[in-house]
């Protein structure tokens, strides 16, 4: 594994090993584990399962439909929306780390009929046109420079008229991002796009943008709810932490300023594929 994103977020070891020491040292049954106890650690992104359901909430989804999360990462977001929806979800993700550790995931919370992984790169991805009903994509273009690459390559394999799901951090306009985050500890693989860019890429892949909604406010909430509850009665049985590394917590520190600051924004875009 030499692609310096893999490498950030692949770590060492097996990582469904390690979180399954983690539950269960928290005294819990992997053979009897509901989706919601992986949430601390395999939706990652800010508002968590809350944001994905919001998100997968706009796709028009069916128990027919086949959606394509881009940047499935331990394919939390997948099993939530296919338990919810009955659809099937097929993730692509850069680490293989992660594309391994997702599939277990699965087949842990009885998912794994369900929803599939498989290694890949958003800007070339590895599907024929028109493939799927809809696509999501969850804090992944963070890490990619050519976005133009990557949402032209999500609307190639949906479906005309097809929905596109897009819940990012953008840059905002308070100033540089404070490092490191949980998407990169240094710039060179840090590249957030601004709102305005946004609007652009999205028009030029073939994109109608129906809605844009921003959370920036919603996102400094969840984190200091979190931060009350830790505190409070301390963290959950897994965390990023179990794959980021002994600097997550400077890393929760910089994301409530760098939101606080509105040096990031997040920011969710619907689109319909242009016919
Ligand atoms: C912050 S995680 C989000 C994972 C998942 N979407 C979620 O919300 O739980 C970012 C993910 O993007 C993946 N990623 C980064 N660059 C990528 C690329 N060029 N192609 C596919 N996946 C990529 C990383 O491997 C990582 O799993």
């Amino acid at each position: 594994m030499t692609n310096p994103v893999a490498l950030h977020y692949g770590g060492s070891g097996t990582l469904a090993d390690k979180i399954a020491a983690n539950l269960k040292n928290a005294g819990k049954d992997i053979s009897s584990l509901a989706t919601t106890d992986l949430a601390s650690v395999d939706e990652f992104h800010i508002r968590g399962r809350k944001a994905t359901l919001e998100l997968a909430g706009h796709l028009q989804l069916s128990a027919k439909s086949q959606l394509l999360d881009i940047g499935s990462g331990l394919g939390g977001p997948a099993r939530t929306v296919a338990e919810q929806f009955g659809c099937r979800v097929t993730g692509l993700d850069l680490t293989p780390a992660f594309c391994e550790a997702a599939a277990v995931l699965s087949s842990w919370v009885g998912l794994a009929d369900k929803v599939s992984f498989q290694e890949g790169d958003a800007t070339r991805l590895p599907m024929g046109d028109d493939t799927f009903d809809a696509a999501m994509t969850i804090h992944v273009a963070m890490n990619i420079v050519a976005k133009d690459q990557m949402y032209s390559e999500a609307k190639r394999v949906v479906k005309p008229g097809g929905r596109i799901g897009i819940y990012d951090v953008l840059q905002g306009e308070g100033g540089d991002v404070l490092y490191p985050v949980p998407w990169a500890r240094e710039p060179s693989i840090s590249h957030l796009a601004t709102p305005d860019d946004m609007k652009h890429l999205l028009m030029d892949a073939g994109l109608n943008l129906l809605e844009v909604d921003d959370s920036t406010g919603e996102s400094l909430s969840w984190f200091q709810v979190i931060m009350d509850r830790m505190e409070k009665s301390g963290p959950p049985p897994v965390t990023f932490q179990t794959f980021l590394g002994g600097d997550f917590p400077e890393m929760v520190r910089n994301q409530i300023r760098n939101l606080a600051e509105r040096r990031i924004r997040t920011v969710t875009y619907i689109c319909e594929t242009r016919i």
